[in-house]
């Protein structure tokens, strides 16, 4: 076992400083890096997929009386209910200030388990220990917490930082293929929105088949991006829009899906959304035709979806009039200028969102 890289995230403004460890089979350390000991009690939310992986093997590492919350796996589980019975058992375990969770899974977990141990008795330690490519290059970093409510994303929930994050690559091993993918739409958008350079490497990379080396050195940089942009702007006034490309329509979709037989995995919906944001961009003159094409090429590059079915199509822009990103009721757009560059709060014409939209139906 062996720490390969240690960044950190530090937001002077918030005296924020959360060390962030990356390396292959790492988990174990969780240990020490949070100090369990120092606790009263630890508690470790996990959904049953992870349980089931990785969940014998926590159950080692840790002390006997760590308590362990298992939840169901899905985004569509990702309730005020599900919160509410994370709270629920961490108060019948007597959990205290001095308290400790760990969040052990995929977004879901450590958006949810974040939000629970954020608002326990006014907010307790938690630690992150991302499972999944998606979480680990994103969900996991930058302290938003929260819960979907109403039909909307994220919409209850705080920013909160974790004590630590975990990025242990051993732990994708067990990630089922689609999963894996999914997660690289986070690492697309990273580099369509701050890194040409990135852009560029992945662009060259053969998503399905890379070497653990390989995929360590993108973690990196793509955690390294979020890092940046998160510590210029923690709570989202102004830079980390960014970070929001692709979202607008890519949750309309998403949580759209969940209300199917076939609900899409975040990064999938997210994909689809920077097609047509990426389009909404191309039509507004701010990218060229060939980038436009660069970045489809991309994604299908990455086996990732860019369209979706015509019934959607009049539903997707109820549901964007309830992000919580708009103002005044008027969509703000993070569109791109170029690859590796994105500008906020761009507002468009509803006939121009109309086409963007109209392009990823099928
Ligand atoms: N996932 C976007 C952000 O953390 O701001």
């Amino acid at each position: 076992m062996s720490i390969k890289e240690q960044i950190r995230l530090t937001v002077n403004a918030d005296k924020v400083s959360v060390p962030i460890y990356v390396g292959n089979d790492i988990y174990a350390d969780v240990k020490t890096i949070a100090s369990i000991n120092d606790y009263s009690k630890v508690g470790v939310l996990m959904d049953k997929n992870v349980a089931y992986h990785w969940g014998e093997s926590i159950r080692k590492v840790l002390r006997k009386n760590a308590i362990y919350i298992i939840v169901p796996a899905g985004e569509e589980n990702k309730t005020l209910a599900a919160a509410g019975n994370v709270l629920a058992t961490l108060l019948k375990h007597g959990f205290d200030r001095k308290s400790l969770l760990i969040n052990f899974g995929g977004g879901m977990i450590c958006d949810l388990g974040g939000f629970a141990a954020s608002t326990y008795m006014r907010g307790i330690a938690f630690v992150n220990m991302p499972t999944t490519l998606l979480a680990q290059t994103d969900a996991a970093i930058g302290g938003k917490t929260g819960v979907d409510f109403n039909g909307f994303k994220n919409m209850v929930g705080s920013f909160a930082h974790p004590k630590a994050i975990i990025c242990d690559s051993l732990l994708l091993s067990t990630l089922p293929e689609r999963e894996f993918r999914s997660g690289f739409a986070e690492v697309i958008k990273h580099a369509l929105v701050a890194d040409k350079k990135l852009f560029h490497t992945l662009a060259e990379e053969s998503f399905g088949a890379m070497d653990e080396d390989k995929l360590a050195e993108i973690l990196l940089q793509s955690c390294g991006i979020k890092c940046n942009v998160v510590s210029k702007d923690a709570n989202e006034k102004g830079l980390r829009k960014i970070l929001n490309f692709g979202h607008t329509i890519g949750h309309a979709i998403e949580m759209l899906s969940h209300d199917t037989r076939n609900p899409l995995l975040h990064g999938e919906a997210i994909s689809i959304g920077m097609i047509a944001e990426a389009r909404l961009s191309l039509l507004s003159g701010l990218i060229s035709k060939e980038d436009f094409k660069k970045i489809e090429d991309i994604i299908e590059k990455a086996e990732l979806p860019s369209r979706i079915s015509k019934s959607y199509k009049n539903k997707i822009y109820a549901k964007m009039m309830g992000d919580k990103k708009n103002e005044r009721n008027i969509i703000k757009w993070v569109l791109l200028k170029g690859i590796g560059k994105a500008v906020i709060d761009e507002e468009q014409p509803g006939k121009l969102i109309n086409k963007a939209i109209e392009y990823i139906l099928i």
